[in-house]
């Protein structure tokens, strides 16, 4: 990635490290709002000789005294710069010394939410990537690893830092962290706040206090959080083999987060949404993504806290293996195949839409100017896809012996991507130097598939011939041929399987594979378990995608089948073409099979979302068009509502779930199924059945469900009041209110539902949560966001223009709603380009949102 070399661009390529080794950082902290002191004390060693010592420190951190080894240096020898603090190397002693800072900070003005801030009168901090150096003087890197000493000197009843608690009197509290960490995991909380607690003893004995933080009030929500770390903290024992380290293990809800949630030390801190739920604020949506948070967090105490990254450039090293090993607990508790589905889903809709356009990278960047702006689907999803294929191509056992080395031979240390590819060519022998290009190439390989049947009398020959080629991305105009490994398995004539599935494995630009004595041409269903992140295009007609869609035994298989021919018949009808009475033969013949696991059923019943539709023309060369997508998709629901009514409606009333609330998997597939049939019905009853549901439902899993139906008719007004009323207080319920209206309004009103939403006083902009509800809900409304006249375009700059001043990650990750921009037609286009260039144009930009800006517009 070179495109956009600014001067202040990192590269991969200049790695140094650190001149000095820290090994022990104490800190005091004096808690006030408007004036925080922190005093630091670093013990310092210089590595080699001549070294000025450069310490990384944010502007607004006010300098009141330093001290080496007791003494105040000679001034001409401390240089202030906006970002860093130096001390010349003749100020320096040759052997081991103490650096004491004290310095000043204010909290009360921090609203971009990284370094030490204040949420609803609670002290809080998030360090990840470089928000240590907004609190203290510090090498903020992540090799830069010590041991933490913490004392908070605070009235505040509630006094949390990582480690383990050593001291605790009025007004005061101690913890110690044993385990050396770079400052990104470093972690304080104050406040008024009460515990739901628990305990876990780990496999060799070690009794853990656990607790899960939040404000009062907000304790009987935090059960199910708790649930999630107790059964996350028994998987990694279990499936890893990997135990806590420390006597507790703290949970902390904020409402003011500009992530998910963080995985400090000991001292996890989350968006209160990822910790928060009941029955009637949380749908079950909502309760998968709390615990696969809970355990993303979790397990990051292995893979993220005990093993770090080297630099930033490494960032996929954790998180690509935290996001797959939480993939694989929630496959665990829940449905596999489900589970497989919903990420392709999500690596679809966000990843590929990345790797499309103009913001394109490797999981291993080489270069960025701003680190919060690589936090992306290509290094989370993606790089978990990635260790997926590589635990396909060396097998489970395989993939164990590699971890074990890992954490065997890292444990301790901050690593890098070629450390972990070697760990799995020291466990199993294999040269992955080819595979590491999908590490560090952008782009998702187009793969062909073309089949040749040869009848003989031993019996027919087969012949799958692939080729594979990545498009052009941003600085990588050509790419070598991937190892790609391609799951397939053969299907005879009468539906049985012929053979079981088996991985091949493309190394070359092209290659075939034979399959010889086969009785009769067998249908192929390749790509199984969507074994490698590719998008994959073979011909086949509609009746042999049917098929598929009835006899694959491969459930990712079986279900991309359906899809395919619901994105052909999509694809086909927003050109304009006549299509879709296979899908919906097909999709009746599912619904009616009451033998299929209802979750399933429902994720071949959400038809093809517009983006993703969108994705599909533009990889196919043809310019999108919002509204005709839409209009196609309405269609198409039109059509499967009116044919199969009869069908729908008895499975409507099938699927009801009787008894109280219950998350599991299996009464949440039923309310999937039964909601996905319910935005059918909508379309034919006028929302009788969405009004009834809605007015009778306990849960906001169905409530959502028939609101979101309802306003998507153009109604629903009376249940947004209702809503409203109910749960003005609660915030998280507030956000779902405000970020459905704009998400599911008709398209040509979309911009303008936002806009007055804007306006309403409850509109609390600066909180992350609900800026990103109506934003972000104006961008998932495609049609909407893309509304010809430029409306949407209008509105999410003129937001993002005020937020970047205030809370620049939150403007910066906002704009990749305009990431695909250059897919659409030229009328668009110059409104997009517009937009852009007026967000460009605006002085003092932060660097995270012209980064963002500029390299869209390149
Ligand atoms: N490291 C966090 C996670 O993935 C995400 C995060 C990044 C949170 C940066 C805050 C800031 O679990
Ligand atoms: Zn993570």
């Amino acid at each position: 990635m070179t495109q956009t070399p600014g001067q202040t661009a990192h590269n991969l390529a200049d790695y140094r490290p650190y001149p000095f080794v820290l090994t022990a950082t104490r800190m005091t902290f004096d808690l006030q709002p408007k004036a925080t002191r922190v005093r630091t004390a670093l013990s310092l060693a210089p590595r080699e000789a001549g070294m000025d010592l450069v310490l990384d420190g944010g502007k607004e951190v006010e300098l009141l005294s330093l001290t080496i080894d007791g003494k105040a240096p000679d001034p001409a020898h401390v240089l202030r710069r906006d970002e860093t603090l130096t001390i010349a190397a003749a100020a320096l002693p040759p052997h081991p010394f103490l650096l004491e800072t004290d310095v000043r900070i204010d909290p009360s003005a921090n609203t971009a939410f990284e370094g030490l801030y204040i949420s609803n009168g609670m002290f809080c901090t998030q360090c990840e990537a470089e928000g240590f150096r907004h609190i203290t003087f510090y090498p903020d890197r992540p090799d830069v690893m010590a041991t933490f000493h913490v004392t908070l000197d605070s009235d505040l009843p509630v006094l949390l830092s990582n480690g383990n608690p050593v001291g605790q009197s009025q007004g005061r509290a101690e913890w110690h962290d044993p385990w050396p960490k770079p400052a990104y995991l470093f972690a304080l909380v104050a406040g008024d706040l009460v515990a739901v607690s628990d305990s876990f003893t780990t496999r060799s004995g070690r009794r853990v206090a656990l607790n899960v933080w939040v404000r009062p009030g907000d304790q009987d929500r935090a059960g199910f959080a708790m649930e999630s770390l107790i059964k996350s903290m028994k998987w990694d024992e279990d499936v890893y083999g990997r135990e806590y380290d420390l006597d507790v293990f703290n949970i902390v809800a904020v409402d003011d987060f500009n992530m998910g949630a963080m995985e400090n030390k000991g001292l996890n801190i989350f968006n209160s949404k990822l910790v928060l739920a009941s029955p009637e604020t949380a749908t079950d949506t909502d309760y998968e993504r709390i615990e696969a948070v809970i355990a993303h967090e979790y397990f990051h105490n292995w893979t993220g806290n005990r093993i770090t990254c080297r630099d930033w450039f490494q960032l996929c090293l954790k998180e690509g293996l935290t996001v797959f090993r939480d993939q694989q607990f929630t496959s665990d508790m829940r449905s596999a195949a489900v589970k497989r589905i919903e990420d392709v889903q999500a690596l679809r809709s966000r990843q590929f839409r990345e790797d499309q356009g103009p913001l394109a990278h490797p999981p291993r960047p080489d270069q960025y100017e701003e680190i919060n702006n690589f936090y992306t689907a290509t290094v989370y999803e993606k790089g978990a896809e990635v260790i997926g294929m590589l635990k396909r191509l060396v097998g489970d056992d395989g993939y164990r012996r590699a971890l074990d080395l890992y954490f065997d031979r890292h444990d301790g240390d901050a690593a890098t991507i070629e450390d972990w590819l070697k760990v799995f060519e020291d466990a199993t022998g294999r040269d992955l130097a080819q595979f590491k290009r999908w590490y560090t190439d952008a782009g998702t390989p187009r793969l062909t598939m073309a089949e040749d049947w040869q009848e003989a009398e031993a019996g027919g020959t087969l012949t799958l011939a692939f080729t594979q080629e990545t498009p052009p991305t941003p600085g990588q105009p050509e790419k070598l041929p991937r190892v790609i490994p391609i799951a397939v398995g053969l299907i005879g004539p009468n539906g049985d399987e012929l053979a079981p599935t088996q991985v091949l494995e493309m190394t070359g630009a092209s290659q075939s594979f034979t399959f010889d004595r086969l009785g009769a041409r067998p249908v192929v269903s390749a790509l199984r378990g969507f074994s490698a992140p590719v998008m994959l295009s073979r011909q086949l007609d509609d009746a042999t995608r049917a098929f598929l869609l009835a006899h694959d035994t491969d459930p990712f298989a079986r279900w991309e089948a359906g899809r395919e021919l619901a994105l052909s018949a999509l694809t086909a009808a927003s050109q304009g073409k006549a299509a879709g009475g296979d899908y919906v033969d097909a999709i009746g013949r599912l619904i009616a099979d009451g033998t299929a696991d209802p979750a399933f059923r429902a994720l071949c019943l959400n038809l093809p979302g517009e983006e993703e539709i969108a994705t599909r023309l533009s990889s196919g060369g043809i310019t999108p068009d919002p509204d005709a997508i839409h209009a196609a998709r309405e269609a198409l629901a039109r059509q499967i509502a009116e044919t199969h009514l009869d069908l729908l409606s008895d499975l409507y009333d099938a699927m009801a779930v009787d008894g109280p609330y219950r998350p599991d998997a299996s009464d949440a597939a039923r309310r999937s199924l039964r909601n996905a049939v319910l935005a059918l019905l909508t379309r034919i009853d006028g929302g009788e059945r969405a009004e009834i549901l809605f007015g009778i439902a306990g849960n906001m899993t169905e409530r959502m469900a028939a609101l979101t139906a309802l306003l998507r008719r153009g109604r629903g007004q009376a249940e947004l009041a209702a809503l409203r009323d109910q749960f003005a207080d609660n915030r998280l319920v507030m956000d779902k209110w405000f970020a459905v209206q704009p998400m599911a309004a008709p398209p040509a009103q979309a911009a303008q539902v936002a806009r007055s939403l804007s306006q309403r006083k409850d509109f609390d902009w600066k909180n992350p949560n609900r800026f990103r509800a109506l934003i972000g809900g104006l961008s998932a409304n495609h049609a909407g966001f893309h509304a010809a006249d430029g409306s949407g375009y209008d509105f999410t700059a003129d937001w993002l223009l005020r937020m970047d001043p205030v809370n620049p990650q939150i403007a910066a990750r906002m704009s990749t709603a305009f990431e695909t921009w250059t897919r659409y037609d030229a009328g668009r286009r110059a409104k997009a380009l517009a937009a852009l260039e007026r967000i460009a144009a605006a002085e003092g930009l932060s660097k995270n949102t012209r980064e963002m800006v500029s390299r869209m517009i390149a």
